[in-house]
């Protein structure tokens, strides 16, 4: 019995101390130390030896119990131990590799440009003014300039509500309502979409954005003008190209000229895009008329002032060489994703 006990004892350390991992050591455990195990067994057995045998071969077991108990104790530390390591390890973060990319949101291409655009004439003084899309036909053409029957309405294609309301064609009325409530000095910009009855084509859209600006004071002149529309030209376009003011008409101006900004793609040698002229146009303007002062109990003879109006769309098209409006329409992503 003696050699029965050191044997299991032996083979009991070899499996607790051999096991490789918690599953491992606890067969063993069931294996040489659970109740059903022979060396447990070996205890009820206790009673067919002799009594002069028996303290001895109890003591034994018992000896050897313990020591196996703290075999497994010791080896089941180091187990978990490792194990724990071994996560540890298995999970740790390599805060070197590159990082899932979070995707931001931008701001759509026209909502940028006019923000620049109203931005320029902000830091130059000006405060922004709005008025409304549905408007009434005096302020979108009598007020300024434009009386019933004028040659010059139908080259606005009017979308009509009923007879005395549209949809405002541009953002000229915001001068009249602005002036209509306010007194001189006044440098206003007035941004927000217009409306127009032309068929879509890769340069029209029955809806647009323009950005009117004006302002009114005493000796405005002619070259205030020139100086605030170059500058804003300049931070626009870019320091580099040239800027020049052509002679035009607008009933509500007088006289009237036309921007031109050096062609962005050609530098002014002449390409498509600037229909060989090297030259872009990107705004109109003028001293606004005498008669669209009288429309606003304002005395020609005592204040000046200048006035301007520009598209957005076209603005942008010019800047980044798009080459159809409807793709600011559109929402597809690839064309988004590129401003
Ligand atoms: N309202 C004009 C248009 O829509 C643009 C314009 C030209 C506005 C000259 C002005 C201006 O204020 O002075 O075509």
């Amino acid at each position: 019995m003696e050699d029965r006990i050191k044997q299991i004892e032996n083979e009991a350390l070899e499996a607790i101390n051999s096991a490789a991992s918690i599953a491992q050591l606890e067969e063993a455990r069931v294996k040489y130390l659970s109740r059903n195990s022979e060396f447990m067994q070996l205890l009820k057995s206790l009673g067919t030896l002799s009594p002069e045998e028996r303290p001895r071969i109890g003591a034994l077991i018992n000896s050897t119990k313990q020591q196996l108990e703290e075999a497994f104790l010791a080896r089941r530390a180091s187990l978990s131990q490792s194990e724990q390591q071994k996560k540890i390890e298995s999970s740790r973060i390599d805060v070197t590799l590159p990082g899932k990319g979070i995707k931001r949101g931008r701001l759509h291409p026209l909502t940028r440009t006019m923000e620049e655009a109203k931005a320029i004439f902000l830091r130059l003084g000006y405060e922004v003014a709005e008025g409304p899309e549905i408007e009434l036909d005096y302020y979108n053409f009598d007020g300024l300039n434009i009386p019933p029957h004028h040659p010059s309405r139908d080259a606005f294609s009017t979308l009509f509500v009923t007879d005395k309301v549209l949809l405002r064609t541009h953002t000229s009325p915001v001068q009249i309502r602005v002036m209509e409530k306010r007194k001189p000095p006044l440098a206003i910009v007035a941004p927000g979409r217009v409306y127009r009855r032309d068929t879509p084509d890769a340069s029209h859209s029955p809806v647009f954005q323009q950005l009117e600006g004006f302002l009114v004071d005493k000796n405005v002149t002619f070259g205030d003008l020139k100086g605030t529309l170059t500058e804003f030209t300049r931070q626009m376009f870019g320091r580099d190209r040239n800027v020049r003011f052509r002679p035009s008409f607008f009933p509500f101006t007088e006289p009237s000229a036309e921007v031109d900004v050096q062609c962005i793609l050609c530098n002014g040698k002449g390409c498509r895009l600037c229909k060989n002229t090297g030259w872009l146009e990107i705004l109109g303007c003028g001293m606004i008329d005498p008669n669209v002062f009288k429309a606003v109990g304002y005395d020609p003879e005592k204040y000046t002032g200048f006035a301007f109006g520009m598209g957005i769309e076209r603005i942008d098209m010019l800047k980044y060489g798009v080459d159809n409006i409807r793709l600011y329409y559109e929402n597809d992503l690839r064309f988004l994703e590129q401003f």
